[in-house]
């Protein structure tokens, strides 16, 4: 038997999983590090975490399997996207990474747009210039930290630093290098014209592969690190969402999958470029070489739940931890005691700005409708039913760019969920399922690299032979209309807000 590995770098953990070629998963191991936000709306993390924690977890599952890790023939990266690593000539990490969730570069998206045009970023990089991507980010790093910036030799994206760090190679491929607005989509390269435009060095920037190439193997000081073998192939890997459409066999059209992360996503493949001349989805290259994803992604999903589990739930996490479950268990179970509704409370989960469909870095989120009936229950659900309205608000631009999938595969934390699911399920009136291996974005990226390692023929091919879904949660017929009620109201909180929300950001008190 030969085995694959996994490493999943999310914004709250990594995850490494061992799979062996059927896509069984054998062992696994997760490692948490801090968010930090240094001010409102920032957020950054230190690329040392996300280091430490793959090179623990790698040695963590070989330990726990014992497999002899001559038999780990291959391995992938996904990542959440966007971060910007910079490093010095000495290969050495200059400040901590600004990531995916930084909202701070609006003014350098004004100077993007002005300088390359709009038409012309739509028709290179298939996107407008966003607060989230990287470009911005190195364009802010640039006016502020020109020290910083001087010294810079190579730009990395998380997961990219990470291979680094096990390989010694500055390399990245297509999907997770589509968010750093510096590559041409439609082409699959660096755009020498845009980073001309710009005036940035494209040797700041690493060798761009396809997902699942092989892009070089474990290093001399990586495998003594970790205990792999230094035969083991890495290959390209994939952005988060990506890796999790790959995980969850959404690999051809007319399959899509929606993730409860941090952040949420709504992801549908598609064989031809297809882009939203607003700007409101994401069109980037998917890892199934010569294809490409359209997907919205709503800035805090899983995060609203959390901030308010973390802020407002001290007792259900107490109880948790002496129950031995998951605090999200007993949230759930509290939230479920509410209506369809939570009794006329609605809440916007613009924490962290927005980007679909709403691409506004100053919105914030809000409860509407409070009242002295309410209980932490209301509260609760509000939560879970205006993320999901948020994440219907996706697809409802999918289907206008006539992407309408049949069936939605659920991944990510709350995808977990059965009540979420079902909540899923009833707004967005399609049926929702699970794939039976949950470690989404890591088992797509052990996908990768098996066919890297020429295990299986295509990406499709292992998706067929590795995994499997369960059935669905169709849609409860009573509770459809009853969410749509709910929803054609919170569609209208964000512009009634609009305004009110710049000059939130502009107080001083
Ligand atoms: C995608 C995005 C998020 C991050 C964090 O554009 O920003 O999905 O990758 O997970």
């Amino acid at each position: 038997m030969k085995y694959v590995l996994g490493i999943d770098l999310g914004t709250s953990g990594t995850k490494t999983v061992l799979f062996d070629q059927n896509g069984k998963g054998i062992a696994s191991a997760t490692v948490e590090y801090p968010l930090y936000q240094p001010q409102n709306g920032w957020a950054e993390q230190d690329p040392a975490d996300w280091a430490n924690a793959a090179l623990a977890t790698i040695q963590s599952v070989l330990k726990q399997s014992g497999v002899n890790p001559e038999d780990v023939v291959s391995l992938g990266i996904s990542g959440q996207m966007h971060g910007l690593v910079m490093l010095d000539e000495d290969n050495q990490v200059i400040r901590r990474s600004i990531i995916w969730a930084d909202q701070r570069t609006a003014k350098e998206c004004e100077e993007i747009t002005e300088k390359v045009g709009y038409d012309t970023l739509i028709r290179i990089t298939a996107n407008p210039a966003l607060t989230g991507f990287t470009l911005s980010k190195v364009m802010w790093v640039r006016k502020h930290e020109p020290d910083n910036y001087a010294r810079c030799r190579h730009i990395l994206l998380p997961k990219d630093y990470v291979r680094f760090v096990l390989t010694g190679d500055y390399a990245t491929e297509v999907s997770d290098a589509s968010g750093m607005q510096m590559l041409d989509v439609p082409n699959r390269c660096w755009s020498q014209e845009l980073l001309e435009l710009l005036d940035i060095d494209p040797a700041l920037l690493p060798k761009v592969y396809e997902s699942c190439e092989v892009t070089g193997h474990i290093s001399a000081e990586a495998a003594a690190k970790t205990g792999l073998s230094e035969k083991t192939l890495v290959v390209g890997g994939a952005g988060d969402n990506a890796a999790a459409a790959v995980g969850t066999g959404v690999v051809e059209d007319g399959k899509a999958f929606t993730t409860i992360g941090t952040s949420g996503v709504v992801f549908a493949h598609t064989d031809q470029l297809a882009i939203d001349p607003k700007g409101r989805v994401h069109t980037f290259c998917c890892a199934v070489p010569g294809a490409w994803h359209v997907m919205g992604v709503v800035q805090a999903a899983g995060l609203s739940l959390k901030w308010f589990r973390d802020n407002f739930c001290a007792a259900e996490m107490e109880a948790a931890k002496q129950m031995g479950v998951d605090a999200y268990e007993l949230t759930n179970k509290e939230a479920a005691e509410s209506p369809i509704g939570a009794n006329k409370l609605l809440y916007a989960p613009y924490l962290m700005g927005e980007r679909t469909p709403h691409l506004d870095a100053d919105c914030r989120g809000m409860f509407f409708g409070l009242s002295a009936m309410h209980q932490r229950r209301d509260l609760l659900r509000a939560v879970m039913e205006g993320v999901t309205y948020s994440l219907n608000d996706c697809l409802s631009i999918l289907a206008g760019m006539g992407v309408a999938p049949e069936t939605m595969l659920a991944c990510g934390g709350g995808g977990k969920s059965p009540f979420w699911r079902q909540m899923l399920a009833d707004v967005m009136n399609c049926p929702v399922a699970t794939t039976v291996n949950t470690e989404g974005p890591a088992l797509g990226v052990a996908i990768l690299a098996s066919v890297g390692a020429g295990l299986y023929p295509s990406v499709q091919e292992a998706c067929r032979q590795m995994i499997r879904v369960n059935p669905a949660q169709e849609p409860i017929a009573e509770n459809v209309p009853k969410y749509a009620k709910v929803y054609a109201l919170y569609t209208e909180l964000y512009r009634a807000n609009k305004d009110l929300f710049k000059r939130l950001g502009g107080l001083d008190a």
